[in-house]
């Protein structure tokens, strides 16, 4: 067993894990932050996406002690309050969800884009999609969304990487 400490959301977390301990198993049963979910196990479609250190990774391919030491975002941790994330609101107000299975991994993938490319074009938001598989809504709500969203964040100047951002617009 190790025992790690990592900020999850803003807060201090230390845990016991075992070597082979998945990210996704250490948030959704240590932690209690059942948004990261669990659709393939394989790092095929995306549902566990969650931010390492801002980035965007699937939960289930990182190991619980990778996260030692280091931030990780989950979708738990975007609202404030009841005040939706911008990327959030903007899948809500673009219908770009149905059974939601995927939203919150889309949600941080979204996020980690528009820190990278705060003005996106329909085809980078569609290219960064690839991963984040979705069953029910056919994409283009979730384009539409992405790109009313990356106008939100260019209206309210948040580009500094997503902690800025979270604390700021979220
Ligand atoms: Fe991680 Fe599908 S559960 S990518
Ligand atoms: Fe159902 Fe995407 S909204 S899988």
């Amino acid at each position: 067993m190790h025992r790690i400490t990592l900020t999850v959301n803003g807060r201090r977390r230390t845990a016991e894990v075992e070597d082979r301990t998945l990210l996704v198993e250490l948030l959704r049963e240590g932690l209690r932050l059942t948004g990261a979910h669990i659709g393939c196990d394989t790092a095929q479609c995306g549902a566990c996406t969650v931010l390492l250190d801002g980035h965007a990774v699937k939960s289930c391919s990182v190991l619980a002690v990778q996260a030692d030491g280091r931030r990780v975002t989950t979708v738990e941790g975007l609202a404030k309050g009841k005040r939706l994330h911008p990327v959030q609101a903007a899948l809500k107000a673009e219908h770009g969800l149905q059974c939601g299975f995927c939203t919150p991994g889309l949600v941080l993938g979204l996020v980690d884009l528009l820190v990278e490319q705060p003005d996106p074009t329909t085809e980078q938001v569609r290219a960064a999609l690839d991963g984040h598989l979705c069953r029910c809504t056919g994409y283009q709500h979730i384009v539409d969304a992405a790109l009313t969203a990356a106008k939100a964040l260019r209206e309210t100047g948040a580009r500094e990487g997503p902690e800025p951002a979270l604390r700021e617009l979220g």
